[in-house]
């Protein structure tokens, strides 16, 4: 392993004004966000909305400093033969790869779940890296129900993403950690950030067992956030306040970054806690974005499936960019979305 060049990357992928895309939605979940707009999933309606999005200059340029992609996806070629990796790298920005294979039921807990795809993986690794991946994500759910997370699921969670990371790095690619404590319940925020201090402390407990260099790897994380359900959703700041006080108790300042995920809330939403991180400052790591839905929701509606609506699709992405890409430094303001309204 050569962890300055990890090192490097890592940071590539937190640079300031900038974050990442998670483009890497599984068949099954495009699916689901095509039926939405009327939109058959086919393999060319998938490659077009994708080379749509990878081909918006202003968005990819400026304010995206890596894609993550699913399988299909990293082998796909743009309508012009060329490769969609190849598009994003032209653009300036890291191409990257989801490298788990989805969730099984876990025994003995019900409603619980592991994260599958360590079989085989090293080969995986070998072969994205010679496509052009040079960072990887593995994702973890743990759900917050009356009686659960068990211990079982976030130690099994936890294992299984260490293993994952280690694998990375000995391929040469930086790992992204993602160890996600969904936002579906009823719970409150403070449910939510004592549940969320557990899954990271076991995590970074794994991590350090299997000797993965922190400098080599980025944290995706959920924030300290109430689950939808709940009747009393927590304020802006003190999503803000409770996400950066959670992050400092866990996380080891040796992380170059920290990239979040959006996981349900909306797009304004997940921008304006972003952001609200950032105005408070003093961070030992980077702290960006790596949205799937906060980034794609306005680009898919706008776009529906029809080619004469790209212009107004990578507009929709562009604008929603560049908000998070704002947001990555403290400079965005409420007043900018209404502008460009
Ligand atoms: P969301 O931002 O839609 O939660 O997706 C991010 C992601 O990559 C989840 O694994």
């Amino acid at each position: 392993m050569n962890l300055a060049d990890l090192n490097r990357i890592a940071l590539a992928m937190v640079t300031p004004g900038k974050g990442l895309l998670a483009a890497d939605e599984s068949s099954g979940t495009i699916k689901k966000r095509f039926d939405a707009i009327k939109v058959d999933s086919t393999e060319d309606s998938r490659r077009d909305y994708r080379e749509m999005l990878f081909r918006s200059q202003e968005a990819m340029s400026k304010y995206i400093s890596g894609v993550i992609l699913y399988d299909e996806t990293i082998w796909q070629n743009a309508k012009d033969g060329t490769p969609l990796v190849k598009l994003i790298e032209q653009a300036g920005a890291i191409p990257g790869i989801k490298v788990d294979e989805g969730t099984q039921a876990l025994p003995n807990c019900p409603g619980e779940l592991v994260t599958v795809g360590l079989d085989k993986l090293a080969e995986r690794l070998k072969k994205y890296y010679e496509r052009g991946a040079r960072f990887a994500k593995w994702r973890a759910v743990i759900d917050i129900g009356p009686r659960i997370p068990t211990q079982t699921a976030v130690r099994v969670n936890a294992h299984a993403l260490a293993r994952y990371a280690a694998l990375c790095q000995a391929a040469q690619i930086v790992p992204i950690v993602e160890p996600e404590v969904l936002m579906d319940g009823d719970h409150d925020i403070d449910r939510c950030y004592e549940v969320t201090q557990r899954v990271l402390n076991r995590t970074f407990q794994e991590l350090r067992v299997q000797r993965v260099a922190l400098e080599g790897m980025i944290l995706k994380p959920n924030m300290a956030i109430s689950g939808k359900k709940c009747p009393k959703q927590a304020s802006v700041q003190e999503v803000a306040e409770k996400t950066i006080r959670l992050l400092k108790s866990c996380v080891p300042a040796a992380v170059p970054g920290i990239a979040f995920l959006s996981g349900g809330q909306s797009d304004e939403e997940a921008t304006a806690h972003l952001d609200a991180m950032n105005k408070i400052g003093h961070l030992p790591w980077r702290l960006t974005f790596s949205y799937g839905r906060a980034l794609q929701a306005a680009p898919q509606k706008a776009w529906s499936g029809k080619p004469d609506n790209v212009p107004a699709g990578q507009r929709a992405f562009s604008h929603r960019a560049r908000m998070n890409g704002l947001a990555s430094t403290g400079n965005w303001e409420a007043g900018l979305e209404k502008q460009a309204a």
